[in-house]
């Protein structure tokens, strides 16, 4: 009997995972740019913290959250997503006292969540996501924002939208939920018994139903838009003008209320209707969490932030496979051992390389080089080793040339850098 990997995990093989080191290079530049600098958290945290910051009624934490105890018998979970560990972790250093009021953080890795797999959709799937702490100003809110659209923009997605909403700080989500429960009361009955729960413990949920979202009640609902205290309103108001003056395209979407529950103020979600990606994808989501980390034990402190799955990116990355710069053919043994010195000059240089190590003929070497998309063929049989010199044969023009051994590297920096010019 063979073993096969656990439902919704998959196995990132070589072929693939040139895409991810290219992806995670990308973005890594763009959180340079941005100045936000990489933190890592433990892939696994206790239960309590997801319940407390994720929420319990949220999905994520209610139904998809891989726990299990440990042999001291403590809860513990595969974290679902990133930003409830950064937090534990800010106030667990102390980042709050660091000089830099504006902490600003991003992360990539696996996170877990027991979902049906499905297309663009894992058990085990990664993200890369961005928080920045420590300030309450839409500024912030929409460096986030313009980071996310960078990296949309960066890779080249296509037919992409920025939705954002408001869900407004305390006072609005109080009037919010006193009128979504009016709203909802003379639908019980015909909910679903999580929505009845949700009902008492946090009205919003239901709105992100997924058993109930046909339900003629959803699209009636109130909109949180309506129910923003004057500050929240003028928090949304400067959010909304600063975007039009970066000339970001977004929509209002007042049906945007994400599924995780520390959401506060402004939340946005990036959605593609990429064909690669299938329609009205959502690539990545976000928001300001201002009560998060006195939530979970620390002093008040505001914070914004968003993740995106890169799975979903990578689809948009496209198949283009960088080649070798060299691939060497030896012919006979003592070929070979030349071909070795040259492999090892080459690589100390910084060429990528690969050789010929099953002794195959010209057909099956070329085929390889081939198969590699390798830049030159570097061709030594007998002759060659017995006249120090090799066959040096471009892929990309088809100009071959024999040159002397102490001028390998000279001809290839020039074919490079000369008067060849290449694609
Ligand atoms: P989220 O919307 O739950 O937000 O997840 C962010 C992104 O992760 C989604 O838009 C999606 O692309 C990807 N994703 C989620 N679940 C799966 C899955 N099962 N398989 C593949 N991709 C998936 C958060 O996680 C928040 N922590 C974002 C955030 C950061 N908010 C503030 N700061």
């Amino acid at each position: 009997m063979g073993y096969s990997a656990p439902r919704g995990t998959v196995d990132i093989l070589p072929g693939q995972s040139e895409k991810w080191i290219k992806l995670e290079q990308l973005l890594r530049t763009i959180a340079a740019n941005y100045n936000v600098k990489e933190m890592r958290t433990p892939i696994f945290e206790h239960a309590e913290l997801f319940n407390r910051a994720v929420g319990d009624t949220s999905d994520v934490v209610s139904k998809e959250m891989y726990t299990f105890q440990d042999k001291k018998g403590r809860y513990i979970s595969l974290r679902p997503e990133g930003t409830a560990g950064i937090a534990r972790a800010y106030v667990e250093n102390k980042m709050y006292g660091l000089p830099e009021k504006l902490q600003k953080v991003y992360y990539m890795g696996p996170m877990f969540r027991y979902e049906r797999p499905q297309n663009g959709r894992q058990r085990q799937f990664h993200q890369f996501g961005v928080e920045m702490l420590g300030v309450e100003s839409p500024y912030v809110d929409v460096e986030c924002m313009l980071m996310a659209v960078t990296v949309v923009e960066a890779l080249g997605l296509q037919n992409v939208t920025l939705h954002i909403n408001s869900l407004g700080d305390d006072e609005s989500r109080d009037a919010y939920r006193e009128a979504l429960k009016n709203h909802f009361r003379g639908h019980l009955d015909e909910l679903c018994g999580d929505c009845k729960a949700r009902f008492e413990k946090n009205p919003l949920r239901i709105l992100d139903c997924k058993v109930d979202a046909k339900h003629p009640a959803m699209k009636t609902a109130p909109k949180t838009i309506d129910y923003l205290s004057e500050s929240a309103k003028e928090h949304f108001n400067k959010v909304c003008s600063l975007l039009d003056d970066l000339e970001i395209d977004y929509v209002i979407d007042t049906n945007l209320v994400r599924g995780l529950d520390y959401y506060s103020h402004t939340v946005f979600e990036i959605i593609s209707d990429d064909p690669k990606l299938g329609a009205g994808a959502t690539v990545g989501g976000g928001g300001r969490y201002n009560g998060l980390i006195e939530e979970i034990g620390g002093p008040a402190t505001p914070g914004v932030g968003f993740a995106f799955g890169m799975e979903r990116l990578l689809l948009a990355l496209d198949d283009e496979e960088d080649g070798l710069d060299c691939y060497i053919m030896p012919l006979g043994e003592e070929a070979k051992d030349l071909a070795m010195q040259i492999i090892a000059m080459l690589r100390a240089n910084g060429f990528t390389c690969e050789m010929d190590h099953v002794s195959r003929g010209l057909k099956g070497q070329f085929k390889s080089a081939d198969r590699f998309n390798a830049h030159f063929s570097i061709i030594l049989g007998e002759e060659e080793v017995k006249n120090e010199v090799v066959n040096i044969k471009c892929n990309h023009d088809k100009e071959q040339e024999v040159v002397p051994l102490e001028n390998i590297l000279a001809h290839i920096e020039n074919h490079l850098n000369g008067g060849h010019e290449h694609e």
